[in-house]
């Protein structure tokens, strides 16, 4: 039986992922890594594969609303907590639970589906393709000349941070829901730029879950003020990396004389709508809207 996870069985569901992405005792969950994807709201997008009362398989679409650099603005479902116990793999089990979760998008009238894998092989099967750019460069002992005047802070204040991600002209249109559920991503660092007067310059998320340590995925803020808060942050660790694009306006990356050490596709996309001329090479995710 194929169908949506309810409240009882989200602790069911979260172990289950666990031990499916073999998160070890100390490595926190999934469920709090994509904090998103299992609020109650969430919950009748998702589709559970139950056999006698247990879960083997599973996968879930969350709905955004992206913008790109023109402006213009698509609903897309991101693909998440796509997992087959180890022992009921190879049995369909996951291509049975995508197709469900992809009549989910459908009719919420989503006009493409985006996910994050290395598994290109897996989900070409299904109709993706790997699209867009994405840059990761070592920030190594990453300084400036001049810090701008202010604190690194932990934490984020909302909403100063809200306003600042509110300027970049590529991102997904957060709601204030999506805003509280990001903040429980607890394996996500979040640091701030504070000016001598309090005010919030520059913020940004580093780390999260078991694929993303070391990575700062998400920034935003004056650009001296942001130097300021990487250099701050650099002169502790050695080991940091710069998420970015190609298609960003980038006070980091202009700043750095070595090329990136990774220069890739984002991520995968299947269009659901043939109408649909959906500017797929344009869209950007920031590190915490990769569920
Ligand atoms: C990847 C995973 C979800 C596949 O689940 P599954 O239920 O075994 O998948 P299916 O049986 O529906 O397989 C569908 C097709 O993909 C193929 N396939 C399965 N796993 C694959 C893999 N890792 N790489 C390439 N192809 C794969 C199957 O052979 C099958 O091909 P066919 O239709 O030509 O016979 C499962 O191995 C898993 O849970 N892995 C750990 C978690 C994970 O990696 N999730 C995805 C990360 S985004």
């Amino acid at each position: 039986m194929i169908r949506a996870c309810t409240l009882t069985e989200l602790p069911a569901w979260t172990q289950f992922l666990n031990e499916a992405f073999q998160y070890g005792a100390n490595e926190g969950s999934y469920a709090v890594d994509f904090a998103p994807l299992f609020e109650e709201d969430s919950l009748k997008n998702s589709r559970l594969y139950i056999e006698d009362g247990k879960i083997l398989s599973s996968a879930t679409v969350y709905p955004v609303e992206m913008q790109i650099r023109s402006g213009e603005k698509y609903k897309i479902g991101i693909i998440g907590a796509v997992a087959t116990a180890e022992a009921a793999r190879g049995r369909g089990l996951s291509t049975a639970v995508l197709q469900s979760v992809e009549d989910v998008a459908k009719k919420l009238k989503l006009s493409a589906l985006v996910l994050w894998s290395d598994q290109l092989e897996f989900y070409s099967k299904f109709g993706f393709h790997a699209f867009g750019n994405q840059q990761v460069h070592a920030l190594g002992a990453y300084t400036v000349n001049n810090p701008v005047l202010g604190k690194r802070a932990a934490g984020w204040r909302l909403p100063s941070v809200e306003k600042l991600y509110g300027l970049h002209a590529q991102k997904n249109i957060r709601d204030q829901k999506y805003w509280n559920a990001l903040l429980k991503v607890r394996s996500c660092e979040k640091w701030s730029w504070i000016s001598p007067e309090g005010e919030v310059l520059a913020y940004v998320g580093l780390g999260r879950g078991k694929d993303m340590h070391n990575v700062i995925h998400e920034w935003a803020g004056n650009a001296l003020a942001l130097k300021a808060l990487v250099a701050d942050l650099c002169s502790e660790r050695v080991d940091l990396l710069w998420l970015t694009s190609s298609l960003l306006t980038d006070p980091i990356r202009d700043s750095l004389n070595a090329p990136p050490i990774l220069n890739s596709h984002l991520a995968l996309l299947k269009n659901l709508d043939v109408e649909s001329t959906i500017q797929e090479q344009e869209l950007w995710f920031w590190g915490l809207d990769s569920l």
